[in-house]
C-alpha cells in the first residue's frame, strides 16, 4: 500500500440499506457491501422506521466485518471514516454515526459527516471526473433536486420539489396499483409494456426550476377511481406508461434548460429514480446531440443507497480537512451546501 494513497471506509444506514463501503483515491472501490432490508419492509407497503433501526443494530457489524474482509484491510490501514449524517430517518442515522464514531475513536481515525445527497452525486465519481461546473439532477425517494456546482464541494439548488419527490410519486401510484413496495422499479417495467394513451398533467411551474408531482400523483388516483365509479377498466401498464411519460417530460425538459442557460460541462445523474430505464433514456436521447456536454448515468447499483458514495464525497472532506467531531449527531434536516 501506498503511504500516500488515501483509503476511506463510508458507512450508510439513513433509510433502509445498511451499507459500508471502502473507496481508494475519492474513485476506486476497493470493497462495496450493501444489505437490503426492503423484504422487512415490503408487507407494511413502505419503510417502518423503527424495524429499520432494529435491522440497522443487527446489520452494521456483519457489514463493517465484511467489507473489511473483502477489501485485505485492517482498520490502522485507513485514512478515515465517513459517515452519512443527515438527512433521513434520525433512529436509522444514528445506528451509522454511532459506528462510525466507536471506530473513529478506538483507532484514532478522523471522523467525517456526509450530507446524503452530496454522496449520490458524488456517486458519480466513481464513474468518471467530475468536470466544474456541472449540473446533477438528484431523483430519490426524498429529494428532487437539480443542483448546480462549481467546484467541489459547492452545491447551489436551484430547483427542488414543492410537494412530493419523484420517487415517493412513483412509490405512492404504485401503492394505488397494488404494485409491492419500492413501487418506483415496478412502475417502470410496467410502462415498458404499455403506451402513454392517458393524458395527465405536467406542473411546469413557469419558468422556474422547481417541480411538483403531488398533482400528478392526484391525477392519477382520480383517472382509476372515475373509470371504477363507471364500471371501466384501465390498463395498468398504459398507466404507468402515462405517469412515467409525464415525470420524465418535466424533468428531462427542466435539465435541458438549465443545462442551457448556465452552460455547464457535465450533466449528473443521481438518486435511486436514477436507475429508471425510461428517464436515462430520455436523458441520453436528449443529450445525444449535444457535443458540448457530458451526460453522466451511473450504473443502477450505485444509484441507490450505498456506501461508496458516501466514501467518494468523504474523501472530498478529507481532502479540505473538513472533519467532524466525536458529538456528531444523526441529523435528518441536514442542509445540502
Ligand atoms: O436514493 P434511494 O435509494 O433512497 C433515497 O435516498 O430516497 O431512492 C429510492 C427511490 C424509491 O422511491 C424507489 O421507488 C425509486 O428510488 N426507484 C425507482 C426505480 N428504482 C428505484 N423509481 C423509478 N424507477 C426505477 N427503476
Ligand atoms: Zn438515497
Amino acid at each position: 500500500m501506498n503511504e500516500k494513497d488515501r483509503y476511506i471506509l463510508g458507512i450508510e444506514t439513513s433509510c433502509d440499506e445498511t451499507a459500508a463501503a471502502i473507496i481508494k483515491n475519492g474513485s476506486e472501490i476497493v470493497a462495496n457491501v450493501v444489505a437490503s432490508q426492503i423484504d422487512s419492509h415490503k408487507r407494511f407497503g413502505g419503510v417502518v422506521p423503527e424495524i429499520a433501526s432494529r435491522h440497522h443494530v443487527e446489520n452494521v457489524t456483519v457489514v463493517l466485518e465484511e467489507v473489511m474482509q473483502k477489501a485485505g484491510m485492517n482498520f490502522e490501514d485507513l485514512s478515515a471514516i465517513a459517515v452519512t449524517e443527515g438527512p433521513g430517518l434520525v433512529g436509522a442515522l444514528l445506528i451509522g454515526v454511532n459506528a462510525a464514531k466507536a471506530l473513529a475513536f478506538a483507532h484514532n481515525l478522523p471522523l467525517i459527516g456526509v450530507h446524503h445527497i452530496a454522496g449520490h452525486i458524488y456517486a458519480n465519481q466513481l464513474i468518471t471526473e467530475l468536470k466544474f461546473p456541472l449540473l446533477a439532477l438528484v431523483v430519490s425517494g426524498g429529494h428532487t433536486e437539480l443542483v448546480y456546482m462549481k467546484e467541489h464541494g459547492s452545491f447551489e439548488v436551484i430547483g427542488e420539489t414543492l410537494d412530493d419527490a419523484a420517487g415517493e410519486a412513483y412509490d405512492k401510484v404504485a401503492r394505488t396499483l397494488n404494485l409491492p413496495y419500492p413501487g418506483g422499479p415496478h412502475i417502470d417495467r410496467l410502462a415498458h409494456e404499455g403506451e402513454p394513451t392517458i393524458d395527465l398533467p405536467r406542473a411546469w411551474l413557469d419558468d422556474s426550476y422547481n417541480f411538483s408531482f403531488s398533482g400528478l400523483k392526484s391525477a392519477v388516483i382520480n383517472t382509476l377511481h372515475n373509470a371504477s365509479q363507471r364500471g371501466e377498466t384501465i390498463e395498468p401498464q398504459n398507466l404507468a406508461a402515462s405517469f412515467q411519460a409525464s415525470v420524465v417530460d418535466v424533468l428531462v425538459t427542466k435539465t435541458v434548460r438549465a443545462q442551457e442557460e448556465l452552460n455547464v460541462k457535465q450533466i449528473l445523474l443521481a438518486g435511486g429514480v436514477a436507475a429508471n430505464k425510461g428517464l436515462r433514456t430520455a436523458l441520453e436521447d436528449a443529450f445525444s446531440t449535444k457535443d458540448d456536454v457530458e451526460l453522466v448515468i451511473p450504473p443502477l447499483s450505485l444509484c441507490t443507497d450505498n456506501a461508496a458514495m458516501i466514501a467518494a464525497y468523504g474523501d472530498i472532506l478529507y481532502q479540505k480537512k473538513k472533519f467532524g467531531q466525536l458529538d456528531m449527531n444523526g441529523n435528518p434536516g441536514l442542509e445540502l451546501k
